[in-house]
């Protein structure tokens, strides 16, 4: 069978051995995956023995994502852009192709699973980290009315808007920036759900019809679902179909195949509770 892994520090709560299982149950294909905790000065020395080795492809998450990005020999315009690899993929000539399928999965649980609008939208990303730099291509190229960045350290965010000028109307500011401005989709890029805190945001930003996106997910609402709720956000979602459509785009480019992900959000849903 081909290998496949997760590399991370620490990966024993990583869902992506039991979403790849399911993949290729669904859809006949032959394959092993399983999670690998990885020393953290070690990653290309064991990324380079698993690929010596026949393996086929990695997924990496934190805190490996950059050093993916180093040790991948070709990469894909938007892990480019992303400053980041989440999968690598042995190619036909033995070399390893880098991609991130982080800000496409988030772009297809938005809109072909919630059904939630880009195009024209007014978009609010909290953050100004890895996670929020790995969305902001795939989301500008949604063609949104605007793209704001806000973070506590403004010129983080004001640094990382620079990367993505080209693409569209982006722009940084501080949270008490947020006063008065009014946004149809926010965005939770940052880590204070890890935490069970929230970022210092202000009431009624969101629009009437505006909708929140959480890119952690749990068993239970994070802090700012809990706050989107309370402002009587249209509708308001939590990370998971990100994490089963960023796993999806993976074994695409892996096996060829497109895995259906509905059951399989199902299927880790119950398993988080
Ligand atoms: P990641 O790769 O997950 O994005 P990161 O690069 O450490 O991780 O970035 C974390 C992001 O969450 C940052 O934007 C951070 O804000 P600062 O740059 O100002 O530190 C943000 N963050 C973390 N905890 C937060 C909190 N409690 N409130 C607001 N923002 C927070």
């Amino acid at each position: 069978k081909d290998q496949y892994a997760v590399y991370g520090n620490p990966v024993k709560h990583s869902k992506s051995p039991q979403i790849h299982a399911a993949f290729a149950e669904q859809t006949g294909q032959k394959l092993n995956y399983r999670a690998h905790k990885v020393e953290l000065e070690r990653f290309a020395e064991v990324a380079s023995q698993f690929f010596s080795h026949g393996g086929k492809g990695l997924n990496i998450t934190a805190p490996f994502k950059l050093d993916a990005f180093k040790f991948a020999d070709q990469l894909s315009g938007r892990a480019r852009r992303a400053g980041a690899v989440n999968t690598l993929a042995l190619q036909e000539d033995g070399s390893i192709y880098g991609d991130n399928t982080d800000g496409v999965g988030l772009v297809r649980d938005i809109h072909d699973n919630l059904g939630w609008e880009l195009n024209g939208r007014r978009i609010l990303v909290l953050g100004a980290g890895g996670a929020a730099r790995g969305i902001l291509g795939p989301v500008l190229k949604q063609k949104p009315a605007h793209v704001l960045v806000a973070n506590r350290t403004v010129e983080k965010a004001q640094n990382l808007v620079k990367l993505f000028d080209a693409m569209g109307d982006v722009s940084g500011c501080s949270y008490e920036g947020l006063i008065g401005t009014q946004f149809d989709l926010i965005i939770n890029g940052t880590s204070a759900s890890m935490t069970g805190d929230l970022p210092p945001l202000p009431h009624h930003i969101l629009s009437n019809d505006g909708c929140a996106y959480d890119m952690m997910y749990g068993p239970k609402p994070t802090p700012f679902m809990r706050w989107a709720a309370a402002e009587a956000a249209w509708a308001v979602s939590d990370g998971l179909g990100m994490l089963v459509e960023q796993a999806a785009e993976s074994f695409c480019i892996w096996r060829g195949v497109r895995p259906d992900t509905k059951p399989v959000v199902e299927l880790i849903r119950q398993s988080l509770s």
